[in-house]
């Protein structure tokens, strides 16, 4: 069954994963908090696409570059004339709509009025403000609205200290900032986000070859994350949808409650970044290949995924309902790597005995995963608390366990239990986590 929107939503804010920005001031609908739980999905997913991005290859490198950048540098990029969407205002409500997304062009969805909009005008989605005690017109900067640039500034950098040869990448994973005419969906579309985005420069004869190889790849990084194949699928942008800076992009995108919608882009930005920082700086951001006695500009392919979305995306996906003897069991069935804890210890009582040997159980799991003890309520009310939030394994600790020195472990998926001596516990786990 597809999760329904506003259950998830419901879980995110009720479990600890997001909260709404700002909520004791009636909130702002721009940007979310993330909770205990949010937090550490939110920092899995981006550990996962580093380690498979960049611990786990020798050809690409990490960056973490600054938010506030040179506005030269959006000159260059196109970004202060291109980096814009259709705003449209209703003549009857006041409401300001982004013209493209519309399902009906002429309708306001607000207040259903037809044929009340204004003229649509490019609305630049720059955060713009002043760096220095006076604002004024020449000191403008603005909030990076994707990680992107602070990877092609600093191209030749990288490539010169870090010995780098083409084909070779450089990663990042960061906050951007768009004035989105409407954010929405939850943490779908937001003004403040996390992006995860990797410049990869090749030879300009080898960028199909390359769009290919990381079309397939990042499709296949969600599918080993647990995303279910069939809500997954690739779409290429007609020519109309085309950022300013790309020769042709592919979406990755998820079948959203809403419908499908995009996950990450797969763009070929050819050399337009380097070319023009090149033009506008005067700096020599070609790349010499010593072997073949060749000068030119590398083409570069990009995957460019939301970090926040994604977490979404995964939360949205691992979300199932059970019926487990006669009642409904709510269950997230996140890949254990991405689980916000791995293991749960569930003293049966909170009798001092029993809390004495919770600790000693609780150590030592503690110093190598995110764990939590939970000792409140029933332990069948707490079973379904971590089967709601995704933690792999509960461990419970009985009275049992002071005589025969042994721990039950419950399996989020398949319920079974295993009765565990706590000597071998660290070991039993690691391997089921692995596994
Ligand atoms: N450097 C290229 C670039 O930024 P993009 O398609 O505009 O490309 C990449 O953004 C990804 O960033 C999107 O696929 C999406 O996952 C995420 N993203 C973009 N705007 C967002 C927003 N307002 N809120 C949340 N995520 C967003």
């Amino acid at each position: 069954m597809p999760a329904d929107f506003d259950t998830i939503v419901n879980l995110a804010k009720n479990r600890g994963f997001v909260f709404q920005s700002s909520e004791i001031y009636g909130g702002l609908r721009s940007a979310y908090d993330y909770g205990p739980l949010g937090v550490a999905l939110l920092r899995n997913v981006k550990d996962l696409w580093w380690r498979s991005m960049v611990q786990t290859r020798d050809d690409i490198v990490g960056i973490d570059s600054a938010v506030i950048q040179s506005p030269k540098v959006w000159e260059a990029s196109g970004h202060l004339s291109s980096f814009s969407d259709p705003l449209v205002e209703c003549t009857n409500c006041n409401a300001r709509h982004r013209l493209d997304k519309l399902d009906d062009p002429n309708q306001c969805p607000t207040c259903g009025m037809r044929d009340t909009f204004t003229e649509p005008k490019d609305f630049n989605l720059m955060f713009e403000t002043h760096m220095g005690p006076v604002a004024s017109a020449d000191n403008a900067v603005y909030l990076r609205p994707a990680t992107a640039q602070g990877i092609f500034i600093n191209f030749e950098n990288i490539r010169r200290t870090a010995r780098m040869k083409l084909p070779f990448g450089i990663a990042q994973i960061g906050k951007s900032f768009r004035n989105e005419i409407t954010p929405g969906q939850f943490v779908f579309r937001t003004r403040e986000f996390e992006q995860m985005e990797m410049e990869f420069f090749c030879h300009p004869d080898e960028s199909a070859k390359w769009l290919d190889y990381w079309l397939n790849e990042r499709r296949r990084w969600y599918e080993d994350l647990g995303m279910t194949a069939d809500n997954l699928r690739l779409r290429a942008h007609d020519a109309d949808e085309l950022s300013h800076y790309s020769a042709g992009t592919y979406d990755v995108e998820y079948k959203f409650p809403w419908g499908w919608d995009e996950l990450e882009g797969i763009a070929n930005r050819t050399d337009f970044d380097l070319s023009a920082h090149a033009r506008l700086s005067g700096k020599d951001l070609t790349y010499f290949d010593a072997e073949a006695d060749e000068r030119f500009f590398p083409h570069v392919i990009e995957p460019a995924a939301g970090a926040t979305r994604t977490t979404f995306a995964f939360l949205i996906d691992a979300y199932g309902e059970e019926e487990v003897r006669g009642e409904t069991r709510v269950v997230l069935k996140l890949d254990k790597r991405l689980a916000p804890n791995k293991v749960a210890v569930l003293p049966l009582s909170k009798k001092p005995e029993l809390v004495e040997i919770t600790q000693r159980v609780a150590g030592p799991l503690r110093e190598k995963w995110d764990i939590e003890v939970d000792v409140t309520q029933s332990i069948g009310k707490r079973y379904r608390r971590q089967d709601e939030i995704g933690t792999p394994y509960c461990v419970t600790v009985d009275f049992d366990s002071l005589e025969d020195q042994q721990v039950t472990v419950r399996d989020r998926d398949t319920m079974a239990q295993d009765r565990v001596p706590i000597e071998g516990l660290m070991r039993h786990l690691d391997d089921k986590l692995a596994g």
